[in-house]
């Protein structure tokens, strides 16, 4: 990484409740690079917004480190960071125009007149809002409103730009558009950017690099295309698109027996982590992608039984059932396949090649 990345090391976070402690975020460390898209993918209250408000300094770390561009952040107050931060709710100030929300904070800094007027054009422009300049948010649709806040975090040029749930306000054909402007925008300004979201396609489409967390723990750092095809648990497997699990049993030297008595050789065999095992449903699993498994009438590696077909337009997602599988498998076909009608028995079939086993370590 370079000079001006944020490293976080060993963050973790523990809130103290009447209740009982919560362990918010567990010994998190990654890295993100100068002018990099990073965004933090996972269920609801895995620590996303609690990791993003530790690094902005609005919430205290119980353990851990935070370096950006060479400078420990970990203790300075959240005023002395040079971070932008925009959320949720955007929380405009209704009585003023538009201009003057996103000139507020640097009136407040007594900056001078004219730099502001220059500051705040320059970033309306960039941001589409130019014509708007003179409204009220009220007269502003969500996507506008949003693109205000946006401006508002990024007027006062800050070295990173944190974004919590930015599109979650807004209907799903805007969240599409808002989120290639925003990818637009971060490219423009070569601003390093947090993202959090638990929509995995949003992450995916955006993103240099996806953080898959999981109940306060980093699962997995990486591109897309990695995490989805090398998962490095099942529950990031099941979270990044969808997975099959079937179960398997250790034979050694990288082969697994299924339950049906066929042998595979799968790509990796990978540790099951303990706190997993549920995603999973057995000890060890082989794990396969609905477009990786094949609908043979003829033979395949596994017994199945069609419970239903679907037409989806582009493909035909087949739900079936086979031994050694807790829930129905899911298998997307490109084309329809001869005497596969519904209660209708097969097999599946793949290549081994397209496999991965987690192996717990009992
Ligand atoms: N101020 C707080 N006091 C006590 N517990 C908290 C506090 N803030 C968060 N938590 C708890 O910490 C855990 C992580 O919460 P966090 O808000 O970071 O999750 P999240 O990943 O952002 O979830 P969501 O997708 O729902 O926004 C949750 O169990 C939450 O209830
Ligand atoms: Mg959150």
């Amino acid at each position: 990484m370079n000079a001006r990345s944020l490293r976080v090391g060993g963050l973790t976070k523990r809130f103290q409740l009447p209740s009982g402690d919560i362990l918010a975020v567990d010994g998190v460390t990654f890295e993100v690079a100068e002018a990099e898209f990073f965004t933090m993918l996972g269920p609801s209250g895995c620590g996303k917004t609690t990791t993003l408000r530790m690094i902005a300094g609005l919430e205290s770390p119980t353990s851990g480190t935070i370096v950006f561009a060479g400078q420990d952040y970990t203790r300075v107050d959240a005023r002395h960071r040079n971070i932008g931060m925009v959320f949720q709710s955007y929380a405009l100030f209704p009585h003023l125009p538009i201009f003057e929300n996103v000139a507020y904070g640097l009136r407040v800094r007594g900056m001078a007149a004219d730099d502001i007027q220059k500051r705040v054009t320059r970033i309306l422009d960039l941001l589409g809002l130019g014509g708007l300049a003179e409204r009220h948010p009220g007269g502003l649709s969500g996507g506008q409103q949003q693109r205000v806040s946006i401006a508002r975090a990024l007027v006062y040029e800050p070295g990173m730009l944190l974004l919590d749930e930015p599109l979650a306000n807004l209907d799903a054909k805007l969240r599409v558009q808002m989120r290639e402007e925003i990818r637009r925008i971060q490219r423009e300004l070569g601003i390093m950017s947090l993202y959090v979201t638990h929509d995995q396609e949003e992450a995916m489409s955006v993103s240099d690099r996806i953080a898959v967390f999981n109940l306060g723990k980093l699962r997995q750092v990486g591109r897309a295309e990695e995490v989805y095809s090398t998962p490095a648990t099942p529950f990031v497997a099941d979270f990044i698109g969808k997975a099959n699990f079937l179960e398997a049993s250790p034979l050694g030297e990288g082969r697994f027996r299924l339950t049906n008595g066929t042998t595979v050789k799968p790509r990796l065999a990978l540790g099951l982590p303990a706190d997993e095992a549920d995603v999973a449903g057995f000890d060890t699993v082989v794990m396969l992608r609905p477009e990786r498994l094949r609908i043979d009438t003829a033979g395949g590696k596994v017994p199945c039984r069609i419970l239903r077909r679907q037409f989806l337009g582009g493909i035909i997602r087949y739900s079936v059932e086979a031994e050694g599988a807790k829930l129905a498998l899911t298998v997307d076909a490109p084309r329809d396949i001869a005497g596969t009608g519904e209660g209708a028995q097969a097999f599946l079939d793949f290549e081994e090649r397209d496999a991965i086993a987690y192996a717990s370590g009992r």
